[in-house]
């Protein structure tokens, strides 16, 4: 049995090993799965979601220590992470008999299993396809061929079965076999079951699960159950995991949203089996006694058994050279599934179109359907099928310059508004509504788009006086919102663009009502989640899904912005229903541990904690401040006591954004907070986006400042082409890992130099160690080049970060001091200095280090990149996070034009053709650039003779270069042979032309 504190001097397993590309798959692996990701119930709203499994990793990598032996360090880690080919296999939903005895070879077919028809003839040694073997049996007095089954013998333990179908899984590579696979989350219990008795043998604990391995870890570590805090939780993805796991949980962040969300996580998908069946059974009853109170309104049926589902608006504005009303249609198409289209018939007597809805037969109408009355920004209509209007916007809104801001004539909305007076620019109407009734038989709906009648105008009118009597008092008691919304740089997007004030504005007089009931009625704090997911579906933001198969009101924040549009969909109560009642929400129910929530800025987080995990805001990624006042303005007031006490403010001005020296000072003072809070054998992790080049340095300085030093990092691919920002961008996540800083070191820059050489080498060759055992085994490996180049920065920084003076300068001063534009500091030129001592460490293999070190950057760019490619790494944040390392500024210059965030790739000297030979580009006139040129030359069936003739002239210093353009050729050779060609890339043709070239070179006599 472990001892108290046994392990407190321990290196924690995340300092010296991380199976990096494993984790890689696995979070890219979650974050596809959409809305089956556990929390997303909760808040699909909350962008930016750090992927559970690497939450998992980085709080057991903190918790587990490493032993003497990695490779068993590794395995462990794999078993407890579910990344072992049993787990894989038990993921992958087990592998019968009959596939193991095709997959495996050499296994006695008697010593493991039963065959039937026992008579059947199979071989007596796999492999073998038992339809290979069809033998005859007798059933029912008739002959028959069946194939032979075959099953487990009896005596076998699930240990000895797991060992086989491990060995038969259908793919050699990770990611093919997580591909079929499902998440270890999805079955926590299932995919563990096996690991334990392995696990308590290497560790000498005593577990059957997680909540009891991690208390015994937590004790032999910090002498009690380990407490894990993250203080910039946002919806709580590491404080649910590091719960889930067994740890007892101090979440806390300056958003009450956001705290919601985490105690949601805690108290809603953490909860007891008999917790949850009370939320789910309170929310049905919500559900319910909202959808009486709007039957009792009786405005949401049409009398004839039919309930409405969805609503569709639209804006109108009056032409000024028809002075007809024209509704603002970007597209008349309703439904293109069930083929449904909006026609407008002209109306001459009140100088308006009537909108019919129609059925149409043909996949052509709908497609005409597609244009509507909006069309780049214009109004185009025709009310006599003859002249045609043609009127802009812009002009209709008054749109004009203010100096640097966008204005228009749209009247300001007051707080009493909810619906456009008569003489507003923008006016609102009701098209379609569609309808929806019961099957006679089963529990399946039909659904019918209709025209708006008279009656419908008139159930308009009656939730318009309803509305209209109630506001003032709703308001008041906290019903409905009375916030005005504040400018900012998303917010200011519906004040410009509808005139909008305050933020009951951004839901029409039926979503008023119903958010108002729901929030009237939600007395609990699980009801309070579940109406945040409701106003995220029932808004005037929300748009109409008219695509095939969807037919659906969509949600405010399919990204992270407050978009206004002309035409929406509004949800019936019966339609919101299901948002309101948490539905998909799962439950993986805590083991008894504390949690608690804090709604508190980071600097001021009160709590003491073994283990911090952060994943704090950087750059401009999301807005949390400004969007989420969109829910915060419903909740203000009449809260649960649960979240009552929580500040219900976004305290725009304590969040800490952007990079700028307001982002620096806040992350000083946040993490001095946590470094105080943390015991000396305390550790952090923490995590950020790797976005701009100026993040090393910034992140170097509030280390420092705070206290602490790095004693790792690395670099997990988490997110594609994500919907939170624009372009192509593969999305990696850096994960340092950070203790205090106990002693005070000085050293000299002159000296550090051997430092971190020392250090990048120890550090890359460890890991190289490791990769190459793994190899052994396996076909893949742990480490790819990126991954050693991310250890190499590491190891520069554990070196820079644990010195407290350089220089004879105070580095926690020294990071303190604010930076000034284009300015380097002190600071910047040690990082600049630390992190090309360690890319310069990595040569790749073929050159020596001088001439490695004597080639220019973009060069060493080129050719390291290439080798990349021909390791089958071809992401595009590979050659962004190379280009930085490398001090390459226009990087794209050498990429294909047919790059995109998954498959990038270099030009090939062939396609490179003559350009950037010579003027600003930073690969002209160096021997690199001469080379390609040639190997182009050489497609071209360009004479050899001139061909050298052409790469003297072109060559600076030919002679000199001569042995180390040989060598890039035979290297370029090397690394394009292996590539596959395609149509319009062909390697193969600029290996062998490099191929040619390197002899000819050797060859020639000068
Ligand atoms: C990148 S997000 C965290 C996302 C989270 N890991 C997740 O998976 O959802 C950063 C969080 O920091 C919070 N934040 C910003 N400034 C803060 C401050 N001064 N103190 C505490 N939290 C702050 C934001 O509200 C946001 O929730």
């Amino acid at each position: 049995m472990l001892k108290p504190l046994e392990w407190q001097d321990r290196p924690a397993l995340i300092e010296h090993l991380l199976p990096v590309q494993k984790l890689s798959v696995e979070s890219h692996k979650e974050q596809m799965s959409n809305q089956g990701k556990t929390l997303t119930a909760l808040g699909s709203y909350w962008k930016g979601r750090k992927p559970l499994i690497l939450n998992k990793a980085c709080i057991l990598g903190a918790l587990l220590p490493t032993t003497e032996d990695s490779l068993q360090d590794l395995a462990m880690f794999e078993l407890l992470m579910g990344m072992d080919e049993q787990s894989l296999a038990i993921r992958q939903g087990r592998i019968k008999p009959n596939t193991i005895v095709q997959r495996v070879s050499g296994l006695v077919v008697a010593d493991w299993f039963e065959v039937t028809p026992e008579h059947a003839d199979v071989p007596d040694i796999t492999p073998f396809d038992v339809n290979d073997f069809p033998c005859k049996v007798i059933r029912n007095n008739k002959k028959q061929t069946v194939i032979p089954k075959l099953s487990w013998r009896a005596s076998l333990s699930e240990q000895q079965k797991l060992h086989w179908e491990a060995q038969a899984l259908p793919y050699n590579a990770y990611r093919s076999n997580v591909s079929i696979a499902r998440r270890p989350e999805e079955l926590i219990d299932e995919a563990h079951r096996h690991i334990w008795p392995r696990i308590n043998a290497f560790y000498g604990t005593n577990a059957i699960s997680f909540p009891e391995f991690i208390e015994q870890i937590g004790i032999a570590r910090f002498g009690h159950r380990p407490r894990v805090a993250d203080v910039f939780c946002g919806s709580g993805q590491i404080p649910f995991e590091a719960a889930r796991l067994g740890c007892d949980v101090y979440a806390s962040d300056l958003n009450p949203i956001a705290c919601m969300l985490t105690w949601g996580a805690f108290h809603i998908v953490g909860a007891s089996p008999e917790q949850r069946r009370n939320i789910d059974k309170a929310q049905k009853e919500l559900a319910e006694k909202v959808q009486q109170e709007i039957d009792k309104l009786g405005i949401e049926t049409d009398g004839q058994d039919w309930r409405a589902k969805a609503y569709l608006y639209c804006l109108e504005i009056t032409c000024p050279e028809s002075g007809w009303k024209v509704p603002l249609l970007p597209s008349l198409i309703i439904s293109r599934g069930k083929k449904v289209i909006a026609e407008l018939k002209p109306n001459a007597t009140e100088k308006k179109y009537d909108i019919q809805i129609k059925y149409v037969k043909s996949d052509e109408e709908v497609k005409n359907a597609k244009v509507g009355t909006l069309q780049d920004g214009d109004i185009v209509h025709s009310p006599d099928g003859n002249i045609i209007h043609r009127v802009s916007l812009n002009g209709i809104r008054g749109d004009y310059k203010d100096g640097k801001d966008n204005k228009n004539a749209l009247r300001m909305w007051e707080k009493s508004d909810f619906i456009p007076r008569s003489d507003d620019i923008y006016q609102e109407r009701l098209y379609c509504v569609q309808w929806m009734k019961k099957k006679l038989k089963g529990s399946q709906f039909l659904y019918d788009f209709r025209t708006v009648t008279a009656d419908d105008l008139q159930r308009e009118q009656q939730v318009i006086e309803y509305v209209g009597a109630h506001l003032a008092e709703w308001q008041k008691q906290g019903f409905v919102p009375d916030m005005v919304i504040e400018k900012g740089y998303n917010t200011d997007q519906p004040i410009r663009e509808r005139g909008w004030t305050h933020w009951h504005h951004l839901f029409n007089p039926r979503q008023l009502l119903l958010n108002g009931l729901i929030r009237k009625h939600s007395i609990l704090p699980a009801s309070i989640v579940g109406l945040c997911q409701a106003l995220n579906r029932n808004s005037r933001l929300c748009k109409w899904d008219s695509s095939e198969g969807v037919d659906a009101v969509g949600d405010v924040f399919y990204n992270q912005a407050l978009n206004t549009l002309f035409n929406y969909g509004s949800r019936s109560s019966e339609y919101l229903s299901n948002q309101i009642r948490l539905d998909g929400c799962k439950n993986y129910p805590f083991a008894i541990i504390e949690t608690k929530v804090h709604s508190a800025p980071a600097n001021e987080f009160p709590e003491s904690c073994d283990v911090v995990i952060t994943d704090p805001p950087y750059g401009d990624a999301v807005k949390y401040e400004e969007i989420t006042e969109f829910f915060i303005a419903w909740l203000r007031k009449n809260l649960p006591a649960e979240f009552a006490h929580w500040n219900w403010d976004s305290r725009r001005s304590l969040a800490i954004k952007g990079e700028d020296e307001g982002f620096r000072q806040g992350m000083i003072a946040a993490y001095r907070n946590m470094a105080q809070h943390m015991p000396d054998h305390g550790l952090q992790v923490l995590m950020f986006t790797h976005q701009s080049g100026a993040i090393w340095s910034d992140m170097t300085t509030i280390i420092w400042a705070s206290g602490l030093q790095v004693t790792a990092a690395w670099y997990v691919v988490t997110e594609t082409d994500s919907a939170l920002r624009q372009g192509a961008n593969v999305k990696g996540t850096i994960i340092l890992i950070l203790r205090k800083r106990h002693q005070h070191l000085e050293t000299f820059r002159d000296d550090l130099g051997w430092e971190i050489e020392d250090a990048v080498k120890q550090q890359v060759e460890s890991l190289i160690g490791l990769d190459q055992s793994v190899r052994a085994h396996h076909p893949e490996g742990l480490y790819t080049d990126a991954d050693l180049q991310m250890a190499g920065y590491a190891a520069a920084l554990k070196v820079l970060t644990a010195y407290s003076v350089i220089d004879g300068k105070d580095m926690v001063i020294e990071s303190e001091q604010p930076r000034r534009k284009g300015i380097k500091t002190f600071v910047d030129e040690l990082i600049d200095f630390a992190v090309q001592t360690a890319v310069q460490f990595l040569v790749p293999v073929g050159f020596d280090k001088g001439e490695w070190q004597k080639m220019t950057a973009v060069e060493r760019f080129y050719l390291k990149m290439a080798e990349m490619e021909h390791q089958n790494l071809k992401t595009l944040d590979n050659y962004q996070n190379f280009a930085k390392a490398f001090k390459v500024h226009h990087f794209d210059q050498l990429l294909s034009n047919s790059s995109k965030a998954n498959s990038a790739r270099l030009k090939l000297g062939a396609e490179l053709k003559g350009n950037l030979m010579s003027g600003n580009a930073e690969i002209a006139n160096t021997p690199l650039r001469a080379l390609l040129y040639a190997l182009f030359e050489i497609q071209k069936d360009v004479e050899g003779e001139d061909v050298l003739l052409h790469l003297m002239e072109n060559c600076p210093n030919y002679l000199a270069n001569k042995r180390l353009l040989a060598k890039m050729a035979d290297y370029l050779a090397e690394k394009r042979g292996t590539l596959k060609p395609s149509k319009t890339f062909k390697p193969d043709q600029e290996a062998s032309a490099a191929r040619i070239l390197a002899e000819a070179i050797r060859n020639q006599r000068v």
